[in-house]
């Protein structure tokens, strides 16, 4: 299936996002995808056709959150625990993600009409050369879009996250580039590589953040539902959104960066942008 989902929603359906949207929708809303393989057990399949259907069911909430206004959306793919599960399940799971940023590509076309930009979080050097080249270029092609940021997760855990982002500091600090006095929770909050989310979902019935955007969630509205991720409907993804209307703190006023800050967080990006395109053109993969 490809990364978004065509509408296939009933007029019934259309009619609730309508009435749902009457309300505040949030704009960032983060996912654990969790319950893919307990989903394979309960229907006979292998636990690669699990995570198969998982990846269809992002592509259906892509398509239902773009239909909702939501401008953010973060998931959770792969951790880097995830390392530590059985060989054959590993390299299934990258197989299937060489498989979808492959097609990723493939529809270039369709993915800027929609207006989708593709960010990977994580540590990418942890992933299979070829995949990190795959990913990079996917993010290179998308880097313009701006109806629909979709951030995903992989090779990532929240404290992997902040420490790579403590070290950033020191080097900027050793650097002269960062006064050490310009170091807060609000320097920290743009160095990492994902934003604070307004709502949070778990699927599966688990009540834990895994090590998913630990920072980030501070003031973040969480969603537990006991629904596997390959049967997520748009039923829960509006149940999550009252729920959200129901329980959210009002927004948060953007703060104002200092002229330091500005120039650092500048540098930061530009460095990470020449790591992506270096990994693009050193590969032979690309
Ligand atoms: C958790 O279910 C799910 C994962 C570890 C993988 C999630 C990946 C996808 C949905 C595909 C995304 C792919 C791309 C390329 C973005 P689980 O395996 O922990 O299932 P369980 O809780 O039932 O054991
Ligand atoms: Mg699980």
């Amino acid at each position: 299936m490809s990364w978004v989902r065509e509408n296939c929603l009933s007029f019934f359906q259309m009619f609730c996002i309508k009435v749902v949207k009457t309300g505040r929708i949030p704009k960032h809303v983060a996912f654990i995808m969790d319950g893919n393989r307990r989903y394979a057990k309960k229907n006979s399949v292998d636990n690669s056709a699990g995570h198969y259907k998982g990846f269809d069911k992002l592509s259906e909430t892509l398509r239902w959150c773009l239909d909702l206004g939501i401008p953010e959306v973060t998931v959770y793919a792969f951790s880097i625990e995830n390392f530590k599960r059985s060989k054959e399940e590993v390299d299934g799971l990258m197989d299937l993600a060489r498989d979808k940023f492959r097609r990723l590509m493939d529809e270039i076309d369709q993915i800027n009409e929609w207006g989708v930009r593709i960010h990977i979080a994580g540590r990418l050097s942890l992933l299979p050369e070829d995949l990190q080249a795959l990913v990079s270029k996917s993010m290179l092609a998308t880097k313009h879009n701006n109806k629909l940021r979709l951030n995903i997760a992989y090779a990532y855990t929240g404290r992997d996250e902040i420490s790579r982002a403590a070290s950033h500091i020191v080097d900027g600090v050793k650097n002269n580039d960062l006064p050490p006095e310009d170091i807060d929770d609000e320097l920290v909050s743009k160095i990492l590589e994902l934003r604070e989310a307004e709502l949070l979902v778990r699927t599966s019935g688990e009540v834990r953040l895994s090590d998913f955007m630990l920072w980030q969630v501070s003031n973040t509205v969480l969603y537990f539902t006991e629904v596997l991720w390959p049967e997520f409907s748009i039923w829960n993804l509006l149940a999550a959104i009252i729920h959200f209307q129901r329980y959210a703190p009002s927004p948060k006023q953007p703060e104002h960066l200092s002229d330091t800050k500005k120039r650092f967080l500048e540098k930061l990006e530009s460095q990470r942008w020449q790591h992506i395109e270096k990994i693009v053109n050193c590969s032979l993969y690309a």
